[in-house]
């Protein structure tokens, strides 16, 4: 196919037991910024988000809440798509798997691994964690507090016996382990990957995908009774998104298979092993890559509803606004670690690099070409090596940039804007423009035309992070033109255009009083 690269990104889709937290936020956030980086960059892009509403969690919490599963699933999933809003996402799809083309999509999927022979009538019996929605091997359960078998992930399990499909996992260990050895990137980060490997390496066993204790799901084609596993349903939805089963849709011509699942390290194992086991028995393509990123924690202690600790998005951007908020996720913690959310680490990194870096760079710039340059962009002179050296240096930040970006390294690619960022500070510093206005003005024109365009184009490439900071500054600066191929081209600024007194972009956040207990 001719025409533009295309770029398919998609997030977890979220349970709605439980109304979205910071977590949540996180990972459809770094979506969003991949999704932006790309369109800019010249991409086709296709970013999915969505809700996952089957299983036995959602109907016992929608039993619990006194209200029919598919009331709840209306109720919780529209939490999520307000998040979406509120955290200016560009998501184009919000899927819900309660939708009819899923389950018309995950149904068909399920007649494929059957005719293939991948499926099976056999019983289950063994342990199950509502909580996770997943089976776990008597080996691998702890002991809790008073003795009780626990998951690994600390969950209830609880002992189940019922008559179950299964899908032949065990027939893609080798294919699995010659996935992981020819693409190395499959699996990102690469500790990730080794753990994916090792629990590949240990063997795998058949997996039961059906259950017949509840009614919440999709049901498996003419096997009265049986409900799907909702892994297999929610993992399908990536397929669902793009039109599947009809792989003559456009959507999935363009855009299968997906450049990259984002998720978080919890559900690794279901993305990285059971999802490509399925897309292989079916004669699909695999997606490219699965990234797992790593846990928030809030001032040291694990989010939890138990806890009374969960971080609501919804607070956290009306605290402190959204762009900080969007900032502060993405540069704090390298993408993939774990990281601890604090509201003195969020202060300080937000005035440190927002109000005292980007913010004041162009607040001084923009107020002294106002006061000075009659209001006006002022017209350059030649520019020095100097000149040069900061405007060259900036058009190469793209391309770096765009190598972080392609590794989801997003503090690498904030840090390499950044760094641009301080050296146009340092230049100011150098070339002391609020001296020149009466040794030599006309430098003075080319030092504040030059830093004009070091911020146009600073803006723009941070656009992905902060959509709505950037556009004020960009439009401060009269730039209509923002797409990547805009980077570079210095000389895009028109001299002459109105430059109004600026508003202040960042605001300066007070750090919180230090906790005594
Ligand atoms: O697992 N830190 O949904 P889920 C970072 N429906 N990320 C967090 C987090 C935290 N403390 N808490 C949650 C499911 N997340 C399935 C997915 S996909 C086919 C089906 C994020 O509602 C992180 O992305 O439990 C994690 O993987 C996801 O929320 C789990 O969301
Ligand atoms: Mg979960």
């Amino acid at each position: 196919m001719t025409g533009r690269p295309t770029y398919y990104v998609t997030t977890p889709i979220y349970y709605v037991n439980d109304k979205p937290h910071i977590g949540h936020a996180y990972t459809t956030l770094a979506c969003d910024v991949l999704a932006r980086f790309k369109r800019l960059d010249g991409f086709d892009v296709m970013f999915l988000t969505g809700t996952d509403e089957h299983g036995q969690k959602i109907e016992r919490s929608a039993e619990r809440a006194g209200v029919d599963p598919q009331t709840f699933c209306d109720q919780v999933s529209l939490k999520f798509k307000e998040l979406t809003e509120a955290m200016n996402f560009s998501n184009d799809q919000f899927i819900r798997t309660t939708e009819e083309r899923h389950k018309k999509s995950v149904q068909h999927l399920w007649k494929v691994l059957q005719e293939k022979g991948f499926i099976y009538e056999d019983r289950y019996s063994g342990w199950y964690s509502v909580r996770d929605e997943a089976f776990y091997a008597e080996s691998e359960l702890i002991e809790g507090q008073g003795g009780e078998k626990l998951a690994p992930t600390g969950a209830p399990v609880e002992w189940v016996e019922e008559p179950s499909y299964f899908f032949k996992l065990s027939a893609f260990e080798d294919k699995l382990l010659e996935l992981y050895d020819n693409n190395p990137d499959f699996v990102m980060p690469k500790s990730r990957l080794n753990e994916v490997r090792s629990f590949v390496k240990g063997g795998l066993e058949d997996l039961s995908v059906s259950r017949t204790t509840f009614n919440w799901g999709v049901k498996v084609p003419d096997a009265p009774g049986h409900i799907m596993y909702v892994w297999i349903d929610a993992l399908a939805n990536y397929l669902t998104a793009v039109g599947y089963p009809d792989t003559a849709a456009a959507d999935y011509q363009k855009f299968w298979p997906a450049n990259v699942h984002i998720v978080g390290k919890d559900i690794l194992r279901f993305h990285a092993v059971y999802w490509p086991a399925f897309l292989m028995a079916a004669d699909l393509p695999l997606p490219k890559r699965v990234f797992a990123h790593g846990w928030w924690t809030n001032e040291g202690q694990k989010i939890s509803k138990s806890l009374g600790n969960v971080i609501d998005p919804f607070e956290l951007i009306e605290e402190y606004g959204l762009d900080a908020t969007r900032f502060f996720l993405l540069r704090e913690v390298p993408f993939g670690n774990d990281g601890d959310f604090s509201r003195r680490a969020f202060v300080l990194r937000c005035n440190a690099d927002l109000s005292n870096g980007l913010g004041n760079l162009s607040q001084r710039t923009l107020s002294m070409i106002h006061k000075n340059c009659d209001e006006a962009l002022p017209v350059p002179g030649d520019f020095s090596s100097e000149d040069k050296e900061l405007l060259g240096n900036i058009e190469k930040t793209l391309d770096v940039v765009r190598g972080h970006i392609d590794n989801q390294a997003f503090h690498l690619a904030l840090d390499a804007i950044w760094t641009q960022a301080s050296a146009a500070d340092s230049y100011i510093s150098v070339q002391e423009p609020w001296k020149l206005k009466k040794t030599d003005p006309e430098r003075m024109n080319t030092v504040l035309y030059v830093l004009a365009e070091a911020i146009r184009q600073l803006a723009i490439l941070a656009q992905p992070i902060m959509p709505q900071s950037t556009d004020k500054l960009l439009s401060q600066i009269g730039v209509s033109e923002r797409g990547f191929d805009q980077i570079g081209q210095a000389g895009r600024l028109k001299p002459g255009i109105a430059i109004p007194k600026p508003e202040g972009v960042f605001p300066r956040f007070e750090l919180p009083e230090e906790s005594t207990d």
